[in-house]
């Protein structure tokens, strides 16, 4: 299986040299936003802070910008600004991921970062690869430097999991709570609900179910990449849905990501009961905007918690094609953001780190501005009972209308995508932080996000902000040191 590795891992760095160029050659390659070197980016994984530097690993396919074996890339940082790339860390080259080193998350304990991940298998041959076919094991790697990984070890094999599931298991969270570890799976059960299961350990390595968190109502088949979590002394489970019915203000996109506020924590040494009814009616989704899926948080050394989402989303929309495959690259991951418990919702903003990319201040005229390289961020205070709209590039408008805020793209700059809406009471504030081809839109401080990819025709992009007395700041953006 070593052979196997070092082909794949040779590969991978050839094709990193190959079409290194192709890609820095994009005008629409991100400035301030983690993509991949080359290929295909998804899920943020094993997100920590460990020996003083902050760790993003990610699912990564350089193979192939449309997707395909998944393999972790790894960068670090210690100020979110300045990147290193350390390569790949983590292929498939044991029986256990053969298929793929799928989603997963670190645990920072005894001086030691534990990698826990799903490896991913599938047989040749005919099988539906739900009920059968496939494996979702579970994976534990230590590495004492957050560089170094050590041997690869099963520590849930798929045969383990409970029979009522389907051989949709994955994406394991793991955390320390007291004097035990717990891990939380996402799954698919056989009666067609999501769901997620939680485990106990004492030692990181031996894990019992303790329980299971499911919907108190339907709520999609299949539950990715879950998390579980206390903001401000609440408890949080969040997850990823699939098999949700769309609706015009919310579940917009083929799947969703979003959180439920739970009543108490869902587990404990003493808990009774095998299940933990998880009240999805008050399920909020993280994002209202097109790209954005599969997020992870984790808790920084300043106790911060920090949010990272996938900037994209998987099966998305056919009439959507993106436009940086033909320049050897796909997807990309969002800003950093400290999610604060506020108004009984989470709120999410940009960590304070990311001011630090400010430079030049931009000049905006009768709230007219032009920026070249189309990299800002632009900040706007007004009065909540104003409509405002801001448009971007000439073919993005964000707008809100005394009950709406929408989001729409022009054919050519959305490349398919159209509107995406959302019902608020008041807007008072908007933050727009603007990449070569994407957006971060935070209004009234974190309440709404909208994140989306955008083109614009042209590296130069004109800003128009229609918004009575609204106050202005705006500056441009300087790209990471990577
Ligand atoms: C979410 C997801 C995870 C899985 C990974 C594979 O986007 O489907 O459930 O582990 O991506 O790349």
């Amino acid at each position: 299986m070593n052979e196997l590795r070092d082909i794949l891992r040779k590969e991978a760095y050839r094709l990193e040299q190959e079409k290194k160029k192709l890609v820095e050659s994009d005008p629409w390659r991100l400035q301030f936003h983690l993509m991949p070197p080359v290929g295909w980016m998804n899920d943020p994984n094993g997100l920590c802070q460990f020996q003083g530097k902050y760790h993003v690993f990610f699912q990564y396919t350089p193979y192939d910008a449309q997707g395909g074996l998944k393999v972790w890339g790894h960068y670090s940082s210690s100020d979110w600004i300045h990147w290193d790339y350390h390569g790949i860390p983590l292929l498939p080259d044991c029986p256990y991921d053969v298929s793929g080193v799928y989603s997963g998350s670190a645990l920072v304990d005894d001086e030691t970062m534990y990698l826990y991940f799903t490896g991913n298998v599938k047989y040749d041959g005919d099988y539906d690869y739900i009920n059968n076919g496939r494996e979702g094991n579970t994976v534990l790697v230590e590495s004492k430097d957050g560089y170094t990984i050590g041997d690869k070890c099963c520590v849930l094999k798929q045969e383990d999991y409970p029979k009522d599931y389907t051989c949709h298991i994955r994406d394991p969270k793991v955390f320390r709570y007291g004097e035990n570890y717990y891990m939380v799976l996402g799954g698919r059960k056989k009666d067609e609900t999501g769901a997620i299961l939680l485990y106990v350990s004492k030692d990181k390595k031996t894990w019992n179910l303790q329980k299971e968190l499911r919907a108190d109502g339907p709520f999609g088949y299949m539950w990715e990449c879950p998390d579980l979590f206390s903001v401000s002394g609440r408890w949080i489970c969040a997850f990823s849905p699939q098999g949700i019915s769309r609706e015009s203000y919310q579940f917009q996109n083929i799947y969703h990501s979003g959180y439920v506020v739970l009543d108490e924590k869902p587990f404990g040494e003493n808990e009774k009961g095998d299940f933990y009814s998880v009240p999805v009616h008050r399920f909020r989704e993280w994002d209202m905007g097109f790209d954005f899926y599969a997020p992870q948080t984790f808790e920084d050394e300043n106790g911060r918690r920090i949010l990272i989402g996938w900037m994209g989303i998987s099966d998305g929309d056919l009439e959507y094609k993106n436009p940086t495959v033909e320049k050897g690259w796909q997807h990309a991951l969002t800003l950093p953001r400290e999610i604060i418990w506020k108004d009984d919702i989470l709120y999410q903003y940009p960590i304070k780190e990311v001011d630090a990319l400010r430079g030049e201040k931009v000049i905006v005229e009768n709230g007219k501005a032009e920026v070249e390289k189309g990299c800002f961020d632009l900040l706007l205070c007004g009065k909540e009972t104003e409509k405002c709209q801001i448009c971007l590039a000439q073919g993005l408008i964000f707008s809100y209308d005394g009950s709406e805020i929408s989001l729409e793209l022009s054919k050519e700059l959305g490349r398919g995508r159209s509107i995406r809406r959302a019902k608020t009471d008041g807007v008072k504030q908007i933050r727009i932080l603007a990449d070569t081809s994407a957006v971060e839109i935070y209004v009234n401080g974190g309440e709404y996000v909208f994140t989306t990819r955008y083109y614009p025709l042209e590296q130069n992009v004109s800003v128009q902000v229609d918004w009575k007395d609204a106050q202005i700041q705006m500056w441009e953006m300087n790209g990471f040191s990577w």
